[in-house]
């Protein structure tokens, strides 16, 4: 019998390895890390560890997947409840890469490490049992906890740096790094500065601000600064020029799919400064109408990805609406970056439905003496209530 380990090299899924033998009986542990923009670190660790501990091991590259996976977070605006979604939208990508090494494997099963409080079993299983596998889930279904893991791994001879000290659980990926659990578990704390790796404290961030100019095609960025850049390179990059800035913290209780809230923090500032800036682009460029039926397409979209459920027909409907919308998004936005702030300054598009002509308080084109009878009917029905009203 053989079972694929979808694997991050960490406590949890190393435990895994060895459980998945002694305690399901599987005779061969194929172990999986799929590569959606992990530090380079950890992927090696993953690889190191996959190779010592399994049976065969495999790193599957996924960058691309993940950054056409971006741009879709991009375009629709995403956030669940104040969240940059980048956990969320990372996991049915390495779940289909798992589920295509089971295939070839031939496994028997596919075994993750999530535990049974969060959103990722959800999310992987989705895929999984989507491709018809038989799902494992020791950390869940032996009801472990983190003591016994670190005493379980000590016996078997896993060597777990430092997990003990490791205060905290973070997931990293291109798009976010999520901190939580240990003392943010408690919702009164102040974290302290230590959480943070991407990110200056605002604090000590450049007292000057800095603009810089983003250039968008069909809703996509393309170019910083006039530079043409790869995606993967360009998230990198204002990742870096964010961070340096302190943009992009979120401290905040969010509603697990489960119903459990939860404290977590988290980092993004590439995230913070596309949005932000793609968003304004948006405004300048599609109508009123549609930027408000935009924002119910949004948070339904957001939603479809926290809960893991992109495999939903809804969502290819929703991303059709959505790039119909982004054939007009093209253009570029001035961000000024200044102590923790990301503020869109300046904009132009080809396509903009702004006229400076037809605004212009300094221009007679269109005669404002046409607005009396508009403003004539305006409201009539609220002035002829109101007046209703006073006579009863
Ligand atoms: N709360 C976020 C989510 O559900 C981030 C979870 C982080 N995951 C993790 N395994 N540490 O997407």
């Amino acid at each position: 019998m053989k079972a694929v380990l979808a694997y991050s090299g960490g406590l949890d899924t190393t435990v895994c390895i060895f459980l998945l033998r002694e305690k399901y009986g599987f005779d061969e542990v194929v172990t999986v890390t799929v590569d959606i923009g992990l530090p380079e670190k950890e992927l090696k660790r993953a690889e190191e560890r996959g190779k010592k501990y399994a049976d065969k091991h495999y790193t599957v590259p996924a960058r691309k997947e993940f950054v056409e996976a971006i741009y879709k977070l991009i375009k629709a605006n995403a956030e669940y409840e104040g969240y940059v979604l980048g956990t969320a939208m990372a996991r049915p990508i390495i779940a289909e890469k798992v589920a295509e090494i089971a295939l070839i494997e031939r496994a028997d099963a596919i075994a993750h490490g999530c535990t049974g409080k969060g959103n990722d079993q959800l999310r992987f299983e989705n895929v999984f049992r989507q491709y018809g596998f038989r799902v494992i889930a020791p950390v869940r279904e032996l009801n472990l906890t983190r003591e016994w893991e670190i005493e379980y791994a000590k016996q078997h001879g896993i060597d777990v740096p430092a997990t003990k000290e490791k205060p905290f659980s973070v997931d990293e990926n291109l798009w976010s790094r999520s901190i939580e659990g240990g003392k943010l578990e408690d919702p009164s704390f102040i974290p302290p500065e230590e959480i943070y790796e991407w990110t200056k404290s605002p604090k000590f961030a450049p007292e000057e601000p800095e603009i810089v100019k983003i250039d968008f095609e069909k809703g996509i960025p393309v170019a910083v600064n006039d530079r043409k850049f790869d995606g993967f390179e360009l998230i990198r990059y204002l990742n870096e020029l964010g961070g340096r800035h302190g943009i992009g913290r979120t401290d905040m209780i969010e509603d697990r799919v489960l119903g459990l809230k939860a404290r977590e923090n988290y980092e993004h500032p590439a995230a913070t400064i596309l949005i932000n800036a793609h968003r304004d682009l948006e405004k300048l460029v599609l109508s009123r109408r549609e930027l408000k039926f935009k924002k119910i397409v949004e948070e339904e979209w957001s939603e479809l990805v926290y809960y893991g459920l992109t495999n939903d027909p809804l969502f290819e409907a929703l991303n059709a609406f959505i790039d119909k919308t982004q054939e007009r998004v093209t253009g570029w936005v001035k961000m000024k970056l200044y102590k923790g702030s990301a503020m869109p300054v300046a904009r132009y598009s080809p396509f903009a439905l702004y006229s400076e002509e037809l605004v212009s308080f300094d221009r007679v084109s269109l005669d404002q003496r046409l607005a009396e009878g508009f403003s004539a009917f305006h409201g009539l029905q609220g002035r002829m209530y109101q007046n209703l009203r006073r006579k009863l």
